[in-house]
């Protein structure tokens, strides 16, 4: 009797082992789809989920096992400030969160306060501020804030040049300057910043320039109030604006670290006035572009096969890998290490930086869930890294100049796109003398452009 049920028992353990493991399966199965579906019924952009700390060096960051847990932020108060945003977005940890389309501004704001409001009151946190740099405390007293109003701003349009426009503007110009800059601008204005109808850098049939488009320009500044200065100063910026209309000034104190303020306001402002605008040049000012060149190069990546597709990732620039925080407390890049721990994501140098106007309001939304950075060009490649975008390198953008001798080559200027860093005299010097070496120089290939390659970002042993 015994040996029967014994016989029974082995039987129904083979017909139902198969059973279970297909139950199981399915239940999986339907659990993964949930998740998709609703990670999929998301709006109109697509969420990259980050986990943090995906380095291998314990001396750069702290070393997470586990992506849910709240201790991996190695006592840099930025860090865990961004972790309580980056847990509310984990699609696995909080699958609800992924279904937006009720989030809005205010939503967002909430979100980024209520962060700090967890945060700087624990004890070890307010231990590691006080230990802070000046510079880095300032900038965390003011980090949550974004929505300074505008000074001066361009009337109504899209920067300096929409007069007898015929199509849509090639590229906007933003360069960001500051209320001293006043000959910076002036120099802009009359040689590479020219706004209106450009000519490019290639022969149409008839034998003429073309290749070219509409280009508009601003300028991007804060506050520089200055008491030993006077008031004085925004009467004459106030006089720069209505005789050039490439203004656009905001209220907030025009510093280093404020810099990030007004990529935000920027794209912000770009979203709202430039709907039309294909790219977006955004450097500083004093540097030297060759606007030619530039159209050029933009006008072959739109005739491009699969342009469509790619151009709401565009950035090129001078791309930075593996960047490591300036820890040197006299440098204006100084980020002490109990402000931010790890490497910096991938990002193109801020002198000169070229993308889409596509991306620019995808940049604008990712934002919102990035808490502000002192160093703005890193800012934008932590952006770039939820976008699941990547900065394309480009060897003619020459943020650290040429090397050395290579300059003085006569069509050395023709080679590149942009270079940093010359003063507004040099760059009036260098526009009229390439008009003289133009015809020239007409044919010489772009620094670093072999035909039919694709440009790849590089390693630099930089640190920023
Ligand atoms: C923003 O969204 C929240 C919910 O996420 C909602 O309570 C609030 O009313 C919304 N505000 C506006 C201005 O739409
Ligand atoms: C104000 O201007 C003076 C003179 O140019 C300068 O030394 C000082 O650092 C400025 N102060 C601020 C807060 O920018
Ligand atoms: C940024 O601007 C705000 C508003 O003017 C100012 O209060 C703050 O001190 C500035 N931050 C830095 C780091 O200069
Ligand atoms: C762009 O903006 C203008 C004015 O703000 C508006 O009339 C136009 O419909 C917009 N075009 C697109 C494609 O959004
Ligand atoms: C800067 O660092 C040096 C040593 O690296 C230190 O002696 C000095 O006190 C620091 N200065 C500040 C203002 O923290």
């Amino acid at each position: 009797m015994a040996h029967v049920t014994c016989r029974w028992r082995a039987v129904l353990i083979c017909v139902c082992s198969p059973c279970i493991a297909v139950v199981l399966l399915l239940a999986t199965l339907v659990l993964c789809m949930t998740v998709t579906s609703r990670a999929g019924s998301q709006r109109s952009e697509p969420v990259h989920f980050v986990a943090p700390g995906t380095f291998s060096d314990e001396s750069f960051a702290p070393l997470p096992k586990t992506f849910w847990e709240l201790g991996q932020h190695g006592g840099a108060i930025w860090n865990r400030l961004q972790l309580t945003i980056d847990h509310h977005f984990n699609p696995i940890l909080r699958p609800d969160n992924i279904q937006r389309g009720s989030e809005n501004d205010s939503s967002f704001e909430a979100l980024r306060k209520q962060g700090f409001s967890e945060v700087i009151n624990l004890d070890s946190m307010r231990k590691s501020f006080d230990q802070l740099s000046h510079q880095t405390q300032e900038f965390l007293s003011h980090m949550h804030r974004r929505d300074y109003p505008a000074l001066i701003q361009p009337d109504g349009v899209c920067g300096a040049g929409a007069k007898d426009e015929r199509e849509a503007p090639l590229i906007l110009l933003a360069i960001k300057s500051t209320e001293l800059h006043f000959r910076h601008r002036q120099a802009i204005r009359r040689t590479w910043g020219r706004a209106g109808r450009v000519a490019g850098q290639w022969r149409n049939s008839k034998g003429g320039a073309d290749g070219g488009g509409y280009v508009r320009r601003v300028f991007l500044l804060g506050n520089g109030r200055n008491e030993s200065v006077g008031g004085s100063l925004s009467e004459l910026l106030r006089m720069e604006s209505d005789r050039y209309g490439d203004i656009l000034q905001w209220d907030f104190r025009d510093t280093f670290f404020n810099l990030t303020v007004k990529d935000v306001l920027f794209w912000s402002w770009f979203s709202r006035s430039c709907n039309r605008t294909l790219f977006v040049f955004k450097g500083d000012d004093d540097v030297f572009v060759n606007t030619p060149r530039m159209m050029t190069y933009l006008r072959d990546q739109l005739k491009k096969p699969q342009a469509h597709e790619t151009i709401g990732d565009f950035m090129i620039g001078d791309v930075i890998a593996g960047g490591l925080p300036n820890r040197v407390n006299q440098s204006k890049y100084f980020i002490p290490d109990g402000f931010y721990k790890g490497i910096y994501p991938t990002y193109a140098g801020g002198g000169g930086v070229v993308y889409s106007g596509l991306l620019t309001r995808r940049l604008l939304h990712v934002s919102k869930r990035v808490h502000l950075f002192p160093i703005d060009d890193v800012y934008v490649g932590m952006c770039m890294v939820r976008l699941n975008a990547q900065p394309v390198h480009h060897p003619a953008f020459l943020t650290f100049d040429f090397p050395d001798g290579e300059e003085e080559e006569l069509c050395a200027y023709h080679t590149i796109l942009l270079v940093h860093k010359r003063r507004p005299i040099q760059v009036v010097q260098l526009w009229a003398d390439m008009k003289i070496t133009r015809a020239q120089c007409w044919d010489v290939p772009l620094r670093g452009a072999l035909e039919g390659t694709q440009t790849q970002s590089v390693i630099h042993p930089k640190i920023h």
